[in-house]
């Protein structure tokens, strides 16, 4: 995680460091730093805490004046949070800022320990400065290229030679790193919000690609010194979708704009009524000759995946694996030629999963990325993409990237159960109306965010909560419960309805509210019973179930009522009261909702 960004131009450089960073600070918050070329020698500020406590250190001990520097946003992964583990770091020679895991740094320090270097941070990455003054013979591009065939793991660098003013070199691998062009500036980036202040246009760096930004221009190189021209990109969103539209949170934006995000990422793949994938290679033969899926992913991603899970699997009778990426990647999996493997990502950078994904290739599956960030890793180097138009999603916990990866299943659902000849076309035809009716339900529920607020003011003093569900409701619980857990810090599980009194039950008591959702209409009565359960035992029960549907006072203490649609798509009008639900809980115990604590946007370590 971490976010890096560079600038070379004529503004004022730490200026628009900081301007760029406080985009990119979902990707880490606990410390930030720069370093500026001023009369060709690099100052550095630096220090813990957000990008807010470094702006009033360089207010406070004087402003870096210079047009050329990096810039950094942490998320500690090697030591600790503080001033000497913040970015920048430094040899006699080199400034460096890092996004990413070097994995032999060990060996690396022990060696040039050897040769008299001494260090002060307990960072991986200040061994990457050392290494580049150790190799730094006046060519730095040739440094860059012996030092990155050295090092092993992921890595997004931002370099200053300070024999070299007023320029910065970049280079990537498996961390995401992007180029602005600007006029008569240039840029580097973590992620494209960083720029958009600037300029939409920009170059996306492939691995071990080395970038020289020097007199406002951006040239690229292999790490043989040989110039790549560059494909210009140009950003179809602008500073508006990356800003709060006056909402009090990104979160509450963002989950008001799952409507138009389902829209967009819906109505292109839809054909006279029915579902239409072929945009990205996959064809109905295709679909139909599927034998296994896997869904591999992590967090609200892999939530998306049991969603598809069961709606692939009742509608096509086609068994689906959902797997953590994390695991997945290190069990061997047995996959083979007739095998298809989904992997979903927001940002498209998630190590774990783009491991997962490559290692799937390896063993001879298809692969096709559902993902919302264009020229992402995972959608540069799966064999298909699906891209979800949700826009950018900058608060942490996920919420429109969730739906419309949902939105993208029912659509592989419809047309692999279309393929398999397991529905006729008029039913692939009234599900796929049934999909492109639900932006509007989303909007009805999203009327009911008072009284969501009001349910999450019953819950602001919990210490623990439980999730209840069945079948796609208990796929939704999960969602539910971690979206509360991320945001408030109260502990929640989700757990199958059916499977409570199994164990857990015994936890239930007066103080142990619990959320049921209740959206199956098949499943409907035996989750009733379950929820007496519980409420025999004390809870105070939150029921979520379609509005129609009579709910009796010993049942549920308060009820969230869904316009009603198809049951299979249910999760797309219940998973909008549980996000408000975590998000009013947040505010209402004054976290900062955006920036949790301890997590990070982008894991682009394992
Ligand atoms: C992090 C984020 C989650 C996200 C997960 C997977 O943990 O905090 O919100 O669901 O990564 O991210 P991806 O970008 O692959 O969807």
């Amino acid at each position: 995680m971490c976010g890096i960004v560079g600038y070379v131009g004529k503004k004022d450089c730490t200026r628009v460091l900081l301007d760029s960073l406080s985009k990119l600070e979902y990707r880490g918050y606990d410390s930030a730093g720069v370093a500026v070329f001023e009369n060709d020698g690099i100052k550095i500020s630096k220090t813990k805490g957000r990008l807010a406590a470094l702006e009033q250190k360089l207010k406070r001990e004087g402003w870096i004046n210079g047009h050329c520097g990096i810039g950094h946003t942490r998320w500690a992964t090697h030591g600790e949070p503080s001033d000497i583990n913040s970015h920048p770091h430094t040899s006699a020679r080199v400034s460096i800022v890092h996004n990413g895991i070097i994995e032999n740094y060990q060996r690396l320090k022990g060696f040039l320990e050897k040769k008299g270097y001494e260090f002060e941070s307990q960072t991986d990455t200040e061994t990457v400065a050392k290494l580049l003054d150790f190799y730094f013979d006046g060519d730095p591009i040739g440094t860059i290229g012996k030092v990155i065939s050295e090092i092993e793991g992921s890595y997004a660098l931002g370099i200053m030679f300070s024999e070299l003013p007023d320029t910065v070199y970049a280079v990537r691998k498996d961390s995401p790193l992007i180029v602005g062009i600007g006029e008569d500036e240039a840029f580097i980036a973590s992620d494209v919000p960083a720029i958009l202040k600037y300029t939409r246009n920009y170059y996306l760096l492939d691995h071990e690609e080395i970038v020289v930004l020097k007199d406002g221009k951006a040239s690229v190189f292999d790490k043989h010194g040989i110039p790549i021209e560059k494909e210009l990109h140009t950003a179809d969103w602008d500073m508006e979708a990356a800003e709060k539209g006056g909402y009090a949170h990104f979160m509450l934006k963002e989950i008001n704009e799952q409507p138009t995000a389902v829209k967009t990422t819906i109505s292109p793949r839809i054909t006279d009524g029915m579902p239409d994938l072929s945009e990205c290679g996959m064809t109905t033969e295709k679909l139909a000759a599927y034998k296994n899926i896997f869904v591999v992913a992590c967090g609200t991603a892999m939530h998306a995946g049991l969603v598809g899970k069961y709606v692939i699997e009742q509608l096509a009778r086609v068994p689906v694996a959902v797997e953590v990426a994390s695991e997945f990647r290190y069990r061997n999996p047995i996959l083979s030629d007739g095998d298809l493997v989904i992997v979903v990502s927001q940002s498209g950078e998630t190590a774990d999963t783009l491991e997962a994904l490559r290692m799937s290739k390896r063993l001879g599956a298809d692969t096709l990325a559902i993902v919302n960030v264009k020229g992402s890793s995972i959608a540069r180097e799966a064999d298909m993409v699906l891209y979800t138009h949700a826009g950018p999603e900058i608060s942490v916990a996920s919420t429109k990237a969730y739906m419309v990866q949902i939105a993208v299943f029912y659509l592989v659902a419809f047309e692999l159960a279309y393929a398999k000849q397991a529905i006729s076309e008029e039913e692939c035809r009234r599900l796929t109306a049934a999909l492109a009716a639900v932006p509007e339900l989303i909007n009805v529920v999203l009327q009911q965010a008072e009284q969501c607020k009001y349910i999450a003011s019953k819950l602001v003093n919990a210490s623990n909560l439980l999730y209840i569900g069945r079948g796609l409701d208990y796929a939704l619980s999960m969602e539910g419960s971690l979206k509360l857990k991320e945001i408030s810090y109260i502990h929640s599980e989700s757990y199958a309805a059916g499977e409570l009194k199994h164990g857990t039950i015994s936890l239930v008591t007066g103080s142990m509210p619990v959320i049921a959702v209740a959206t199956q209409r098949e499943l409907f009565d035996k989750t009733v019973s379950n929820v007496k359960e519980v409420k025999a035992r004390g809870a105070k029960v939150i029921f979520v179930t379609h509005a129609y549907k009579t709910v009796e006072s010993d049942v549920a203490d308060f009820k969230i009522a869904l316009p009603t649609t198809d049951d299979i798509l249910m999760p797309i009008p219940a998973v909008v009261p549980l996000q408000l639900i975590a998000y009013y809980t947040s505010v209402l115990r004054g976290n900062d909702v955006d920036k949790p604590r301890n997590l990070a946007k982008s894991v682009t370590v394992e």
